[in-house]
C-alpha cells in the first residue's frame, strides 16, 4: 500500500489539463474493436481502469496500437471473438458493466473476473435485463458479484426495460447488447444518466433516439455495426471536480482547467458548487469547457442526487461542505454505497475525520461545516481500493492542515500523475 503525506500549502495557483474523459475513453474503445477496420483515438485516458478496457478487447480480437500521440484499434471483419482466458476487469466497474453487454453478442463462454472491490460490487443490475435478452450470466450471490460467466450468442432478443436505478453504466450495457439485437432496444430512465453511450454510437453510424420522458429520458438503439472512425477525447469533468473543489476553498485558489467534455449529465457539481457561492467560471472552447475557479467563502446548501446521477462527484462536495458554512444535506444518496468503495461511509468517515458533524437519516445525510478549509484538523484517511475517496482526502489535506493518505496508488485507475499536480511537484 502506497502513502502519501501532505503537507499543507500557502499557495494554490494551477493550470490543469486532465486526463481524457474515462467513461468516453472505455466505449471509444469498445465501439472501435467491434467495428470492421481501423480507428484512431486521441487523448485517451492514461489510467489503469481504460487499460484494463484496452487489453481484454485484444484478448478479444483487436489490434490496439500505441503510437506518440493517437491509439490505433482495428476491429476484425470477421468480429470479436470469445478468449478462452479470464477477462480481468482490476477495479474498473465501466469495463466490466459495458462489457457484459458487448459479450451477450460475442458467441461463447466468457470468463469476467475482477479486484477484490470489484468482486463486491452488484452485476445483478446488468445480468437481470441481459437475462430477458435471452443472456445467461452466472455470478456470485444474489447481487450476482464476480467472478462472472457470460453464455455470448449470436443475436440477442430486443427488450424494453425501463431502469429500477439511475445507471450510465447499465444504460450502456442494454444498447451495446442491442447492436446484435433482432428488433430496436429501448432504455428507460427517470433521471438522466450520462449521454455518452447514445452520443457515441451516433457517431459511429448507430441509428439512436433520445427522447425526453419527464425528468429522465427514453433511449432507443437499433441494431447494427459500429464504424471505424477518428475519435477526440476531451478532459475529464469527473477528474477536474477535486480540482474545482481545491480551487474553491484553498485560501489562495486560482486554477484555471483545460477543455472538459462539456455535456450537461456531467456538470451538475459545478451548479451546486456555484449555488454554494463558489467563483467559477465556465467558458466554452471548440475542444470543451474551459474552467475558471478562485476561492470564494462557500456556504451550505440541499444536493439530491437526482443533480449528480451516478454521484461520482459527491466525496469531493463533501470536502467543500466541510469548509463551507452552515449545513449541506446530501439526499437519496444510496448509489454511494456501491461505487468502488462504500462511499456514503467513506464520505462521513472523511468529513468526520476533518472535524465536521454529519448526522444520518436513511440515505440522507446532513453535514455541519467549519467555515473555511484551515479549520480542517490534521488527519489520516485508507483509500486502497478508491481513486476518488484518496483524491478527495488529498485535497482536504493539502487545503487545510496536511494529512496522510494511506493507499494512494488507487489514483492510478483514473488519474495519474494526480498528486504531482494538485502539490505542484511535477
Ligand atoms: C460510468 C457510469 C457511472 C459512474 C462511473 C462511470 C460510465 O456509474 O459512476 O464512474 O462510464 O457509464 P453508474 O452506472 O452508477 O451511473
Amino acid at each position: 500500500m502506497t502513502t502519501r503525506v501532505i503537507d499543507p500549502s500557502e499557495t494554490f495557483t494551477r493550470f490543469i489539463a486532465t486526463p481524457g474523459d474515462k467513461s468516453i475513453s472505455h466505449r471509444a474503445l469498445m465501439l472501435s474493436a467491434m467495428a470492421d477496420g481501423a480507428s484512431t483515438i486521441r487523448g485517451l485516458s492514461n489510467g489503469e481502469d481504460v487499460a484494463r478496457t484496452s487489453t481484454i478487447l485484444g484478448q478479444l480480437g483487436a489490434t490496439i496500437v500505441r503510437t506518440i500521440d493517437d491509439v490505433v484499434v482495428t476491429g476484425p471483419s470477421e468480429g470479436l471473438r470469445a478468449s478462452t482466458e479470464e477477462l480481468y476487469c482490476g477495479n474498473s466497474g465501466t469495463t466490466i458493466r459495458l462489457l457484459l453487454g458487448m459479450l451477450s453478442g460475442i458467441e461463447g463462454i466468457h470468463r469476467i473476473t475482477g479486484d477484490s472491490s470489484l468482486s463486491r460490487r452488484p452485476m445483478d443490475r446488468v445480468a437481470i435485463p441481459l437475462g430477458l435478452m435471452g443472456i445467461q450470466i452466472s455470478g456470485q450471490g444474489d447481487k450476482l458479484t464476480p467472478p462472472l460467466v457470460v453464455e455470448g450468442k449470436r443475436g440477442t432478443r430486443a427488450i424494453s426495460y425501463e431502469m429500477p436505478q439511475a445507471s450510465g453504466q447499465v444504460k450502456s450495457a442494454l444498447l451495446l447488447a442491442g447492436l446484435f439485437a433482432d428488433g430496436s432496444t429501448t432504455v428507460s430512465e427517470d433521471v438522466r444518466t450520462r449521454s455518452n453511450t447514445e452520443e457515441m454510437l451516433q457517431l459511429a453510424g448507430i441509428t439512436v433516439t433520445s427522447v425526453e420522458r419527464g425528468k429522465g429520458r427514453t433511449v432507443t438503439v437499433k441494431p447494427g455495426r459500429p464504424q471505424p472512425r477518428e475519435w477526440n477525447i476531451p478532459g475529464d469533468p469527473s477528474q477536474a471536480a477535486f480540482f474545482v473543489v481545491a480551487g474553491l476553498i484553498h485560501p489562495q485558489g486560482d486554477v484555471q482547467i483545460a477543455d472538459i467534455y462539456d455535456g450537461a449529465e456531467r456538470l451538475g457539481f459545478l451548479s451546486v458548487l456555484s449555488r454554494m457561492g463558489g467563483a467559477i467560471t465556465r467558458k466554452p472552447s471548440p475542444f470543451g469547457l474551459r474552467l475558471q475557479i478562485r476561492h470564494s467563502r462557500l456556504r451550505g446548501t440541499t444536493i439530491h442526487s437526482s443533480e449528480i446521477p451516478s454521484v461520482d462527484e459527491v466525496p469531493a462536495l463533501v470536502v467543500a461542505a466541510c469548509a463551507a458554512d452552515g449545513e449541506s444535506r446530501f439526499i437519496a444518496m444510496s448509489e454511494l454505497r456501491v461505487k468502488e468503495s462504500d462511499r456514503f461511509a467513506e464520505s462521513i468517515r472523511l468529513a468526520e475525520a476533518l472535524g465536521s458533524k454529519v448526522s444520518i437519516e436513511g440515505d440522507d445525510f446532513v453535514v455541519t461545516g467549519l467555515g473555511s478549509s484551515r479549520h480542517f484538523l490534521r488527519f489520516e484517511f485508507e483509500a486502497p481500493d478508491d481513486h476518488r475517496m484518496a483524491m478527495s482526502s488529498a485535497i482536504a489535506a493539502y487545503c487545510g492542515q496536511g494529512g496522510v493518505v494511506f493507499g494512494a496508488e488507487s489514483v492510478e485507475t483514473s488519474f495519474p500523475g494526480f498528486f504531482e499536480l494538485l502539490t505542484g511537484s511535477e
